[in-house]
């Protein structure tokens, strides 16, 4: 079992998430954060932070939101790791309410 951030932190990237994380289990691109399988540790603290509500445990998956397990796996391999906090995007609270945005998600900076 894991924790995966979906399609809700694009364009948002709000970070709140690190700040919580007692282990290194994020990894940043441009408009994303994935969470790597292989660290985290099903603590579950990074959920509540969220201010986009982009965390679930991978059984509790939103509908439509699947394909984010292996997004999430397949990026943190690629992305460098993130251990602090940053400002979120600019218009990261215009983005938050938007639904259907998987498209902008960027693989590489
Ligand atoms: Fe880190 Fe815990 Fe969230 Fe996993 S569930 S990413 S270990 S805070
Ligand atoms: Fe993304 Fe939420 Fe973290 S928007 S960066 S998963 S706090």
């Amino acid at each position: 079992m894991t924790f995966v951030v979906t399609e809700a932190c694009v364009r948002c990237k709000y970070t709140d998430c690190v700040s919580v994380c007692p282990v290194e289990c994020f990894h940043e691109g441009p408009e994303f954060l994935v969470i790597d399988p292989a660290a985290c540790i099903d603590c579950g603290v990074c959920v509540p932070e969220c201010p986009a509500e982009a965390i679930f445990a991978e059984e509790d998956l939103p509908p439509g939101q699947a394909e984010f397990v292996e997004i999430n796996a397949r990026l943190a391999l690629a992305w460098p790791l993130i251990t602090e906090a940053r400002d979120p995007l600019p218009d990261a609270d215009e983005w938050s309410s938007v639904k259907d945005k998987k498209h902008y998600l960027l693989e590489s900076a």
